[in-house]
């Protein structure tokens, strides 16, 4: 949510800090600003609102700088606006600063010392770059004395990087609960929300831990407390392919990741695998589960979805109790906990502020925990006892495919492991389910042109839409909703089949498509029973089944896999039906309005 950059270095800083930016615009992108300065002291601020494309356009590229800092915005506090966007400015033209996160306290810090100032933009980020200003003059501080002052008297979230127009040898930077990175180069060095926006300058990075401070030149990285203490921190090497970062010959991200999901499952396999060839899980994750009588499982978004499914796998495989919970209403309305509980973490990004601040709490008391993420050294990786990542290599459309398979395989592969530690399991086979999983889905994801023109038939022009299944199927509904519903905007209900009759089968009209997943034995004929029922109210109905359970009319026949991980499968079509649907409908798929990937503020 928002993204930041800086480099200090002495090569063409626009071109770096755009660049970065185009590389964090998942973070948000409804404006962008860059500042840059060079030693001459004379700074050029750029700012516009849309896409970092509209914001290049508008840069000047005759001016000649070789440091600044720039913003990629998802709004917070005042609406998309050139007046809104970063990077802002002290009212005497000093300090400029970029910030992501939300000050909570804003309008008490504005009463109690900015008064007589005349705010400029609706921002919570203004009143930082007001307040370093106002301790710099009134008491003679120097900048970081200044900066200091500032951020102690926030509160909220924030990661900042700010210059000092008297002093362009210097970027200045800091962070409480919002990411930041600081990387190390030859000559230079830059600052980042994502070493995904740095990686073509350096693999070098060095981790800014909250209530810290970093005075960045050409040549040091310099971190300090606010007591002034230095810190010493090694950098560590930032295990990315830039390659994965382009889409090649994909028109959209999303596109290409829905396509990678055959091969993350095979790399599953083969991370997770002994050199027995059995599967493996840290024993200390294992042990920690099996002693566990509870387990609680803290997501958002499509990571809670892959919760929904996670449960299944740990109780089926594990017998141990699995509770399921959106990670922003847990934390402040925490359930009467179990006397062992077990947290388990799923998060793409690592660095959703929801599910962090239930981490937080449960590390205050002491309860064991584990992340699952896709990006190793993330903030609730680092925060949590013990971590196990996706190995889906970078997600960078919005809405999230692979990641969410990823994660539904980790939990089974976890699953199996503690299950047969607990000598539940005697013949594991999940190696093997995931290569029938991994081929499945590739015969489905070689079928594109079957669902585009399913997208064309039944979600052209319609203005709303269900899926509906039980079970399993019940739990990709949810998620089949949410993806159609990011990048189509269509108003989309995945819902259990048998509650529809029970009210919101009164939404049902002529020709609104419903879409039914039948892929579990024990409750297909019901489910196809309640499709029936939209039909008979001129719904325009649609069965995704599993081969085995299937029809002659059945639109799509998913090839037979383990019932306990058809979600893995089932889930490919619906994916493809909403990026077609988008598609078709002109949106930015990638990038769906209102929404960001990185969702930093709670
Ligand atoms: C955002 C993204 C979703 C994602 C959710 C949780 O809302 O748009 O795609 O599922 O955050 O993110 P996480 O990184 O914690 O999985």
């Amino acid at each position: 949510m928002c993204g930041i950059v800086g480099y200090i270095g002495s090569r063409d800083a626009k071109e770096i800090l755009l660049h970065g930016l185009e590389k964090l615009e998942y973070r948000g992108y409804d404006s962008a600003g860059i500042f840059v300065i060079n030693e001459e002291n004379n700074g050029h601020l750029f700012k516009e609102k849309g896409r970092i494309a509209a914001l290049r356009s508008k840069v000047d590229n005759a001016v000649e700088a070789n440091a600044g800092i720039g913003h990629t915005r998802w709004a917070t506090h005042g609406e998309p606006s050139v007046r809104n966007a970063h990077p802002h400015q002290s009212a005497d033209g000093r300090f400029t600063i970029v910030h992501n996160g939300v000050i909570e306290n804003y309008q008490e810090v504005k009463d109690a010392y900015l008064e007589h100032v005349d705010l400029v933009s609706e921002t919570d980020t203004e009143i930082i770059v007001q307040l370093i200003a106002w301790f710099a003059e009134t008491e003679d501080l120097d900048t970081v004395s200044a900066f200091k002052k500032a951020i102690v008297a926030l509160e909220g979230s924030y990661a900042i990087a700010l210059v000092d127009n008297t002093d362009p040898e210097v970027v200045y930077a800091a962070k409480n609960k919002s990411p930041l990175l600081l990387g190390k180069g030859d000559g230079f060095n830059v600052i980042c929300s994502d070493a995904m926006a740095m990686i073509k300058e350096t693999n070098q990075f060095v981790e800014l831990m909250d209530k810290e401070i970093a005075v960045v030149t050409r040549e040091e990285l310099i971190i300090e407390n606010f007591s002034g203490e230095r810190i010493e921190r090694q950098s560590y090497t930032a295990e990315l392919d830039s390659n994965d970062l382009e889409k090649g010959t994909y028109p959209y991200y999303m596109l290409k990741e829905i396509d990678e999901q055959p091969a993350v499952m095979r790399r599953l396999v083969l991370k997770y695998q002994d050199e027995d060839d059995n599967l493996t899980i840290d024993p200390e994750i294992v042990s920690a589960m099996t002693k566990s009588d509870r387990i609680y499982i803290i997501a958002a978004g499509t990571s809670y979805h892959a919760g929904l499914v996670g449960k299944e796998l740990i109780e089926e495989m594990t017998n141990i109790p699995t509770e399921v919970h959106i990670s922003s209403e847990f934390g402040y309305h925490t359930p009467l906990l179990s006397e062992n509980p077990f947290f388990i973490f799923i998060s793409q990004s690592g660095e959703t502020a929801d599910s962090r601040q239930v981490l937080v709490k449960m590390n205050e008391m002491n309860y064991p925990s584990l992340t699952i993420t896709n990006v190793a050294g993330s903030t609730l990786s680092r925060e949590s006892t013990y971590t196990l990542l996706l190995h889906a290599g970078p997600e960078i459309a919005v809405a999230s495919t692979k990641a969410y398979t990823a994660q539904i395989a980790v939990l089974a592969i976890l699953s199996e492991v503690v299950g047969s530690e607990k000598g539940l399991i005697k013949e594991p086979n999940m190696i093997q389910d995931l290569g029938i999983v991994a081929n499945a889905m590739q015969s489905l994801v070689d079928e594109k042109d079957t669902i585009e023109s399913l997208a064309s038939d039944y979600l052209s022009i319609t203005r709303n839409a269900f899926y509906i299944g039980r079970g399993m199927d019940y739990h990709v509904a949810l998620e089949a909703a949410l993806k159609l519903k990011e990048i189509s905007y269509i108003q989309t209900e995945g819902f259990a089949a048998g509650e529809l009759k029970h009210g919101t089968i009164a939404l049902i009209e002529k020709g609104t498509p419903v879409i039914a997943l039948v892929t579990e034995k024990s409750v297909a004929g019901h489910t196809r029973g309640n499709l029936q029922e939209t039909k008979a109210r001129g719904a325009h109905t649609m069965v995704i089944s599993m081969d085995g359970l299937d029809r002659p009319d059945d639109h799509i026949v998913i090839p037979k896999v383990n019932p306990i991980l058809s979600p893995l499968v089932s889930v490919i079509p619906t994916q493809l039906l909403s990026y077609y649907c988008s598609l078709h409908r002109g949106n930015d798929v990638d990038k769906p309005r209102n929404l960001a990937k990185s969702v930093t503020v709670e």
